[in-house]
């Protein structure tokens, strides 16, 4: 073979010529082309792997068949006996290039990569994790020369992969010199976290890198288990916050805190326990040994995120609200009693505010408002709302106190989504008869294969459409009040004291909506939503076009029922959707693109924080928007695809004072 020949590598389109009889890895490096390798070109790893393009190829001049590359090799077919080989495939580190050739590098051959998420609106992931594993041969000691193991570990890592001033960590020096012992002596495979510190080793050809992306929710705690490799979730697991038998919300967590001085640690180690549990149960789940697990993200809000990494949360409680850290924390997974790798990393995301927590800044990773032309309105429904509002041009984030009532919490039949619990809710407007739907069944309640389903309680997304379809029967004034006149009407309707219930299911167990569950929703929906209105306020726009609903919470949410509600600001319906658990997917993105880890942190930091809590504009936006949907916003962007009823407020029982002209034409099926 003598002379040049042409390679272009799709989909980079990257192009240029190199000697006949250089290798395809080489070409690729030397063109600066994304072709991954773990074991430096020793035919181990499979992670080269090219196709020849073959047919004619105008646009480049080249006309090519298999034989551009030279035969298969031993040890690729080798690598083909073992492990597998598609056909068509070659391994870039061996096959050279023999003429002008076209070579696609197919995903799995890339390390930097584009994964497209499921999720409709959703951002495509880029895979660049943090930590990578490159295989290495180490000179083996000798008598004549003093350099120790390690110095001649980093100078096979400087002389074959080019990688200099490299730390170590301790754990790593600790295994090193058994498992450079180990056979296959003196070759070993190391983790190299951010290019500039050695995590772990492995005696030989290791290729199993996986992290763990954590998002801790007062409530709940989740996990998901990833590869590192692929992006691809590979396990998840839940589990309660055991922190809950100190408070059931953030601020009676707090308080206990204040009131119980040093018992900082009590919940550290509650949390931390439940995430050692759960780290073991995902590595059981998937079959993966825990030292495979490297990287581990956090998420959480602020109270959260100060109690995981121990600090004491006592100033969040009250204003101004002052977080003790708002970078993200880059620290060893060992400190916080994780069970993986002993060099594994953890990376915390940063908070945004005093009540804004690094949940939202996951949301803001997930969801790209910053990026975005149209202004979004991102809302987390918890027990304290997160809402970002805002557009390429500015971003804007507030929390609000909206209380555990769509967790189920203060509500008298209310309850967790769970099997057994109503989360869609139907009333006719004639018969005022309910038909329901619960979770972990897929009939309505008038369906004959309903019959024998339990029915335990309602849960939050129940509870939103239960209010609003007693709004849009009539049987809920626009002031909230059940109106007692129907009693006469309807047996659903029952006197409960002074107040009027409404009963939702009449079987056993029966489950009522009583005028106190109402009020408490009112409350929670008007903090909700005079928290959207205050962003807006400072934005200066009055209405936006496009609503995220995060979370659990969100993710069930009917959009119609939510602006019934009046949960957020008028919208057109199709423009308020899903945005799944964002928080939970920050996490991940954080965990498989360490270039998301500079985005968010400098996105954070341009983020403008208002503070409901101060704000005497809160109060007002917050007496209006007990009403339902709204005191004086007539929702006339709703009103256009649904029929709103007649505004009534109480005069007593049943009692019309007021009218409203109905622009809509049907209701929500
Ligand atoms: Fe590892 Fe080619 S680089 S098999």
């Amino acid at each position: 073979m003598s002379g040049d020949a042409l390679v272009v590598f799709t989909p980079s389109g990257r192009r240029g010529r190199v000697a006949r009889g250089t290798s395809v890895l080489d070409a690729a490096r030397r063109l600066g082309v994304d072709l991954d390798s773990v074991c430096g070109g020793r035919g181990i790893c499979g992670r080269c792997q090219v196709t020849v393009a073959e047919g004619e190829h105008a646009k480049h001049g080249i006309s090519c068949t298999s034989t551009a590359l030279t035969p298969s090799t031993a040890s690729e077919q080798a690598y083909a006996a073992d492990h597998g080989l598609a056909p068509g495939r070659r391994l870039g580190c061996t096959a050279l290039v023999s003429e002008d050739v076209v070579l696609d590098v197919p995903p799995e051959s890339q390390v930097y990569r584009q994964v497209v998420r499921k999720e409709a609106d959703a951002r495509a992931v880029a895979v660049d994790p943090v930590v990578r594993l490159f295989l290495v041969e180490v000179e083996e000691p000798r008598l004549a020369s003093s350099r120790s193991d390690l110095a001649r570990l980093l100078d096979a890592l400087e002389r074959e992969w080019g990688l200099t001033g490299l730390s170590i960590d301790q754990a790593v020096l600790q295994s090193l010199q058994a498992a450079l012992r180990s056979e296959p002596a003196w070759q070993a495979t190391v983790a190299v976290h951010d290019g500039s510190v050695v995590t772990a080793i492995w005696p030989g050809f290791h290729d199993a890198a996986y992290g763990i992306a954590f998002d801790v929710g007062s409530t709940t705690v989740a996990g998901h288990l990833c590869d590192l490799r692929t992006g691809d979730v590979v396990a998840s697991a839940g589990a309660m916050n055991p922190q809950i038998r100190f408070g059931e919300d953030l601020m009676s967590r707090v308080s206990y805190v204040m009131l119980n001085p040093g018992s900082t640690r009590e919940l550290t180690r509650a949390v931390r326990g439940c995430l050692a549990k759960l780290t073991a149960e995902l590595c059981r789940d998937a079959g993966i040994e825990r030292t495979d697990v490297l990287e581990v993200t956090f998420v959480g809000n602020p109270v959260m995120h100060h109690l995981l990494l121990g600090i004491d949360p006592t100033e969040l409680g009250g204003a101004p609200f002052a977080l003790a850290v708002d970078n993200a924390i880059r620290l060893r997974a060992a400190e916080l009693g994780l069970p993986v790798n002993g060099g594994a990393r953890a990376y915390v995301l940063p908070c945004i505010a005093g009540h804004v927590g690094a949940d939202t800044a996951a949301m803001i990773l997930a969801e790209v408002p910053h990026l975005a032309e149209d202004v979004t309105l991102l809302v987390d429904v918890g027990t304290n709302a997160e809402i970002v509002l805002g557009n390429r041009e500015r971003l804007l984030a507030a929390s609000s106190p909206t209380g555990p009532a769509f967790e189920g919490a203060q509500i008298s039949c209310g309850q967790r989504a769970a099997p057994g619990a109503i989360e869609r809710v139907r009333i006719d407007p004639k018969t005022f008869e309910p038909r329901v739907k619960v979770v972990g069944c897929d009939f309505w309640s008038d369906d004959p294969s309903f019959a024998d389903t339990q029915v335990t309680g309602v849960c939050g997304s129940g509870i939103v459409e239960v209010v609003a379809e007693l709004l849009l029967a009539e049987i809920l004034t626009t002031d909230g009040q059940i109106d007692g006149a129907l009693a006469a009407r309807t047996p659903r309707v029952v006197p409960d004291g002074r107040t009027f219930s409404y009963v939702l299911w009449d079987d056993e167990p029966e489950l009522t909506i009583t005028q106190n569950d109402v009020r408490q929703i009112q409350l929670a929906k008007a903090a909700l939503h005079a928290g959207c209105r205050l962003l807006m306020d400072h934005y200066g726009i009055d209405r936006v076009d496009r609503v995220r609903l995060a979370g659990a919470f969100g993710a069930h949410i009917d959009p119609v029922h939510a602006l019934v509600l009046g949960l957020v600001p008028d919208c057109d319906p199709s423009g308020v959707t899903s945005a799944g658990n964002a928080a939970g997917t920050g996490a991940r993105i954080a965990l498989v693109d360490r270039g998301a880890r500079d985005e968010i942190e400098r996105v954070v930091r341009s983020v403008e924080k208002v503070e409901t809590a101060v704000e005497p504009r809160f109060q007002e936006h917050f007496v209006h928007a007990m009403a339902i949907p709204h005191d004086v916003d007539p929702y006339a962007r709703l009103g256009a695809a649904v029929a709103l009823p007649p505004r009534r407020a109480a005069t007593g029982a049943g009692g019309r004072t007021r009218r409203r002209r109905s622009t809509a034409e049907r209701r929500p099926s």
